[in-house]
């Protein structure tokens, strides 16, 4: 059982996946605190049972989930949309602007499906251009590779902050400065950044910024959420409405108008509990501390990185530096297939890692639930790989 006010030092009992194995991927999936996996698991267990008589006000629990992400990304409540994932919250800016043939979007060429699919979608379905430019945390070379590319037809910028493969953290209030003096709207794709590292969408100064809930904020599957200015959420046109997203629906004058809030893309019946889940997790790491949770990410991180480069063959993807980087940790080791290397540290100490075959590299998540035990194990089992 985990304690009642969890600190740093005790968080790690709250998950008890550390006691069946040596987690190092909560880049893919950050497992949820027990208390907060309880308090999903009674708000789903009240809705599905007793239906309609159910007592538990959920809407309270959306409300309070709104807050928690609000609060977190330091915006006001009204401008969180709640979507399922990230990959909702891009699909929502993407299919919410209006797009002539010619139009042009900015991107990079280090995305997740989730970004790049809606654009090649987007390219294949209206004819939009999409330019790729190469990534590096150095703010100067991204804003020259922006000022290459751009034109009079670009009309949104849109990257992850940190790309899920080699995991740099992008300089993304230096590029969506550029975009916003050149008039060019801005999206900051925060999957594997918001709860990695500080994020906020004032400090971004980008105009949308979608993430989720199910990786380092360690909430339920099927989380996420689009956080915006108000002009910036004001100016999407939903593709979808129904109960729920109208401010104003009246047949007879012929009104449909969306919330100018984030509501105006949620409507219709929906598994509500899961934010119930949600703000318990949100509540569960507020307690045992952001900058202190941040610390220790960039801390375990850190000692990883220098553990790998000491090793003989191993070369980083992911740059050295903290502020260049979160909790994703990428190296390729010489002589050896990343699917060699992930079945060896599974089958010695079951350690969990995820493959990035791009790259022919391995990653590692460092997170609140890793101590230096687990970046050690990991080390250990790779020296044990011929040179
Ligand atoms: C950078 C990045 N963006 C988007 C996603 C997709 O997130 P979701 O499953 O929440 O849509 C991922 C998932 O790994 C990711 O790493």
């Amino acid at each position: 059982m985990s304690p009642a006010t969890p600190t740093l030092e005790t968080a790690r009992e709250a998950f008890p996946v550390t006691r069946e194995c040596i987690y190092l991927n909560t880049g893919t999936y950050g497992p949820m605190p027990e208390p907060a996996l309880q308090e999903l698991l009674e708000a789903t267990a009240a809705a599905e049972r007793q239906g309609i008589a159910c007592t538990r006000d959920i809407m309270q629990d959306v409300n309070r989930a709104r807050q928690g992400l609000a609060a977190m990304v330091g915006v006001e409540p009204g401008q969180i949309a709640m979507s399922r994932n990230s990959t909702d919250g891009i699909n929502l800016v993407l299919a919410g602007l209006d797009w002539r043939p010619g139009d042009e979007v900015i991107t990079t060429d280090e995305e997740h499906e989730a970004m790049w699919h809606p654009l090649l979608y987007l390219r294949a379905t209206r004819g939009i251009v999409v330019h790729r430019i190469s990534v590096s945390p150095d703010a100067e070379t991204m804003v020259e590779r922006l000022r290459q590319v751009a034109s009079q037809r670009t009309k949104l910028l849109t990257f992850s902050h940190v790309p899920c493969e080699t995991g740099t953290r992008l300089p993304a209030a230096a590029m969506c400065r550029w975009a916003r003096e050149h008039g060019i709207a801005t999206m900051v794709d925060g999957a594997q950044s918001v709860g990695a590292v500080p994020v906020t969408l004032p400090e971004l100064g980008c105009d949308w910024l979608a993430g989720n809930g199910h990786k380092w904020l360690h909430g339920p599957k099927g989380t996420g959420f689009l956080a915006a200015t108000p002009e910036a959420m004001l100016a999407l046109r939903p593709a979808h409405v129904g109960a729920g997203s109208l401010a104003e629906a009246d047949w007879q004058a012929g009104r449909a108008v969306p919330h100018a809030t984030g509501e105006r893309f949620e409507y219709g019946s929906r598994d509500l509990a899961r934010w119930a889940g949600m703000h318990a997790s949100l509540d569960w790491m507020g307690v045992v501390g952001w900058p202190a949770i941040h610390a220790h990410i960039a801390r375990h991180a850190s000692a990883l990185k220098e553990g790998l480069l000491s090793l003989p063959g191993v070369r980083l993807l992911t740059p050295v530096a903290a502020e260049a980087s979160a909790g994703l940790v990428s190296f390729v080791i010489q002589g050896h297939s990343f699917q060699a290397v992930m079945d060896h540290a599974r089958s010695r100490r079951s350690i969990h890692l995820r493959p990035v075959p791009h790259y022919n590299a391995t990653r590692a998540a460092t997170s609140v639930l890793t101590n230096s035990g687990d970046v050690e194990a990991l080390l250990e089992v790779l020296r044990e790989l011929p040179a």
